[in-house]
């Protein structure tokens, strides 16, 4: 639904700075993003976008703001409109092929209360800290794999495309329940479902269309429904103890889980389940080259990992933004917020504020306390945190052992994309212990 912003008496950031914001290629140079959110929250901590081809949106990009925003899941809803950011002519395709509205996605993201906790229980059980940890030990034996495939390099290697991209991959299909050699199709969807502003990432016979953004995020949810299609009706008349069993077999007011809801569950997990985590740990290893006072420190006090876990994520913020909408007119920081307004929550942003990071580009494993938002905040906190901290802990425990040393023998890449995101290479050359 367009909204038209009466911005007379409201701030209206300069455009040039409110198309940095937006445009997918921004995020592709930690640079221009940074310098952009930064004067943001200077000059203009909550302002409205008006960008050719874009309704116009709040952009938000202080700490405390974001946490207001999101703690009030009555007053924002998720999915009134598209929780992603598109333009015009892509949200307008999304209605198209949905006969009228955004929600091309039955996730827990395009859902607002009370179905939003009806379908969250299902699984909330299975993500509590107590229950994840008893998953360590199996995690980590995928984690000594991979070091040991890591360290058969031999001195150099791309740590994204080598490593990071593989073992959280790897984590989270095994407790999912989808077979190893499928992993690569499931990488393969990942990354043209969240890289759909990519060139590199987007599918030959789209990348000229101008909704080449929504038409390949439709297609890659159409693929995934077919993959799970098969597996879900596997598990219904098998069911096992992993995850997949228990979406599958779970029920919503005395029936089964509807398709759309259940594939909705299956693509979030196999998505969100390892590409935020490969940007985390590769972003982990890049921030300890840039600053190597940190790698001295963890060598010698492998207690700081955790530490590291929490600052490596809070650095990548590998989520760049979920937007939200006001239900009612409201006021945030003293502005006024008119009902069916749609935010931008910038989680990098928050996570550089300076009201409550000192030194905050700085990467930091000794940060404490580390308030960081990369999880977003309020109901729709993120369900994976506790896992993606475990499994990034558990790897940097048995990969640092096994190096002496390591530095960058190449220019990192990053993804094109607005919304989740992060590394694409990190060349890297170590030296074994
Ligand atoms: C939601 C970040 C790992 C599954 C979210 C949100 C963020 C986020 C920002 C939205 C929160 C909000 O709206 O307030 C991250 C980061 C991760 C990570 C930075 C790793 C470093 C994972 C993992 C899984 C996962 C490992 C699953 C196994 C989900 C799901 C949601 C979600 C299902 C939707 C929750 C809801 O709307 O109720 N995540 N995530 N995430 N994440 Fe994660």
């Amino acid at each position: 639904m367009a909204t038209s912003l009466d911005a007379d008496t409201r701030p209206i950031i300069p455009e040039d700075i409110a198309r940095i914001v937006i445009a997918p290629k921004s995020y592709t140079d930690d640079a221009t993003i940074y310098r952009a959110f930064k004067w943001l929250r200077e000059h203009m901590p909550l302002g409205i976008a008006q960008v050719p081809g874009y309704d116009p949106l709040w952009i938000v990009t202080r700490h405390a703001d974001i946490r207001e925003i999101e703690r009030n899941a009555k007053l924002f809803h998720n999915a009134d409109h598209n929780p992603v950011l598109n333009d015009r002519a892509s949200d307008a395709f999304t209605r198209e092929i949905t006969g009228g509205t955004t929600r091309l996605l039955s996730s827990l993201t395009y859902m607002d209360p009370p179905e939003h906790a009806t379908y969250r229980m299902l699984t909330a059980n299975w993500f509590l800290p107590g229950k994840i940890s008893k998953l360590e030990e199996q995690i980590r034996v995928l984690a000594r794999q991979s070091v040991d495939n890591l360290l058969s390099f031999d001195g150099e290697c791309d740590f994204v495309r080598d490593f990071a991209l593989h073992y959280p991959l790897r984590v989270i299909m095994t407790l999912f329940g989808v077979p190893p050699e499928d992993e690569p199709k499931m990488l393969k969807l990942t990354q043209e479902f969240f890289g759909v502003h990519d060139p590199e990432e987007q599918r030959p016979e789209m990348a000229a269309d101008p909704v080449v953004a929504a038409k390949q995020w439709a297609a890659s949810i159409e693929d995934f429904y077919v993959y799970f299609d098969k597996l879900s009706a596997q598990r219904r008349e098998q069911p096992t103890d992993d995850l997949l069993s228990l979406i599958a077999n779970s029920r919503i007011n005395g029936a089964p889980i509807p398709r759309d809801e259940a594939n909705g569950y299956y693509v979030a997990i196999a998505t969100a389940g390892h590409d935020t985590t490969s940007s985390s740990t590769a972003g982990g290893l890049h921030g300890m080259m840039i600053y190597p006072e940190n790698w001295a420190k963890v060598k010698a006090d492998p207690g700081l990992i955790p530490g590291l876990v929490d600052e490596a994520i809070r650095w990548t913020s590998p989520v760049k933004h979920f937007m939200r909408n006001a239900t009612a007119d409201t006021q945030v920081r003293g502005m006024d917020i008119r009902s069916m307004e749609r935010l931008m929550i910038c989680y990098p942003s928050g996570n550089r504020d300076e009201d409550v990071f000192t030194d905050a580009d700085r990467f930091d494993i000794t940060r404490s306390p580390n308030p960081h938002i990369a999880f977003g905040f309020g109901p729709h906190m993120c369900l994976g945190q506790h896992l993606a901290k475990l499994e990034m802990r558990i790897l940097f425990e048995e990969l640092l052992p096994h190096l002496q040393s390591v530095e960058l023998a190449g220019d990192p890449r990053l993804v094109e994309t607005n919304f989740v995101g992060g590394y694409k290479a990190l060349p890297i050359r170590f030296k074994k212990a």
